[in-house]
């Protein structure tokens, strides 16, 4: 079977590195926000071109403690786009606030015209979580510049999405703050969960560090409301900080896989991403079809991993209860029953690609 993703594949050449530097942390005394943390925050902060980065225990906390810093709290509204898995909508759950819901557009992204188009009527929204999925960068320029002038907070999920690239600028470099995850099948994954709050806007940081850390202005003083336990450890800091000089070349080899699946898939039921650029780091290579179960289906009898990010948008999950039920969002709901995911990581071997290649082009259709 060709398989969705390979961690074994992935961390096999890093083992050695791996084991010594688990031994110098298990020797050192630090476990938690040690002086490796720090290393990390500042070299991945670099990295992505802001100012500050802020380690937190995983992409969620990531997404909730960003949310507390631009000063989200019970009551208010954001926009989120429904097709991520909940990942922002729970984050603004955990704040008190409410999601208001945007549709997104052919390549599952929101649009500036999805967004104004969710925020009609209602009273002016407190922040927008902007979902870079699938590792493509969206119209985030466009989003930014709007929601300046509305004085709403924008909000980047960069979970899938480290590194893609516009004009000069990286993922988390356009809006007010940035949500990264280092969950291990990430571009850029530790060896268990950690996360990232990351911005150009030094004061966001400095909230974001106190609140990941019960709220503390200083030690046993509880000073901002909001705060959790949400730290990330040195083990996986250490791990991420080896990690981040092969995240370039990561990319670069996820982003050839999407362009030889764009050059070589010619199916008429299978559409592709619309293209491959440096504003795709191919997190996911996704296609759409409308006969998703044959095709997977058939994907699978010829040996090919597939999987379905994903498959319920939020305004129908079950935890809501029925409560927007009144909300229609023709183009999130589509993607839910259309979208397969290919097999797409740096380790894929070429004969893979083109197995997987031919089984797409071999598909009876229904
Ligand atoms: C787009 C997106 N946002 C947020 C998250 C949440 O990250 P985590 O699993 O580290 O909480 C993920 C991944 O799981 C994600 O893919």
């Amino acid at each position: 079977m060709i398989p969705l993703n390979a961690l074994g594949r992935h961390v096999a050449p890093m083992r050695d590195d791996l084991a010594r530097i688990a031994a110098e942390v298990i020797g050192s005394g630090f476990y938690v926000l040690g002086p490796g943390v720090a290393d990390f925050e500042r070299a991945f902060a670099a990295w992505c071109g802001l100012a500050e980065v802020v380690g937190v225990a995983n992409g969620t906390d990531a997404l909730e403690l960003a949310l507390k810093a631009v000063e989200v709290g019970p009551g208010d509204r954001v926009v989120v786009a429904p097709n991520a898995a909940m990942y922002g909508s729970s984050a603004v759950l955990a704040c008190g606030a409410e999601p208001l819901f945007a549709d997104v557009d052919a390549e599952g992204l929101m649009t500036l015209e999805t967004l104004r188009a969710a925020v009609v009527g209602g009273g002016a929204p407190k922040a927008v979580i902007v979902t870079h999925l699938y590792g493509q960068l969206a119209a985030i320029d466009a989003i930014a510049t709007w929601c300046a002038a509305q004085g709403i907070a924008v909000v980047e999920d960069c979970a899938q999405a480290h590194g893609a690239l516009r004009g000069s600028r990286r993922a988390g470099a356009f809006g007010d703050i940035a949500a990264f995850s280092f969950y291990p099948t990430k571009n850029l994954g530790a060896l268990g969960d950690g996360g990232a709050v990351g911005t150009r806007r030094p004061e966001l940081a400095a909230r974001v560090r106190q609140l990941r850390q019960y709220g503390w202005s200083a030690k046993y003083t509880n000073a901002l409301p909001g705060g959790r336990n949400s730290r990330l450890d040195e083990l996986q800091a250490r791990f991420l900080l080896a990690m981040l000089p092969m995240l370039d070349g990561w990319n670069a080899r996820r982003r050839a896989i999407a362009r030889r699946y764009i050059a070589g898939i010619r199916h008429p039921d299978i559409r592709l991403p619309a293209s491959a650029g440096d504003d795709y780091v191919a997190h996911l290579f996704v296609v759409r079809t409308p006969h998703r179960e044959a095709l997977s289906a058939h994907l699978k009898a010829s040996g090919v991993q597939t999987d379905v990010h994903y498959p319920i948008p939020d305004h129908r999950q079950p935890c809501f209860g029925g409560r927007y039920d009144d909300v229609v969002l023709p183009r999130a709901e589509r993607e839910a029953r259309e979208v397969l995911t290919l097999p797409c990581f740096p380790e894929l071997e070429e004969a893979e690609v083109d197995a997987v290649i031919e089984a797409c082009n071999a598909f009876p259709g229904v």
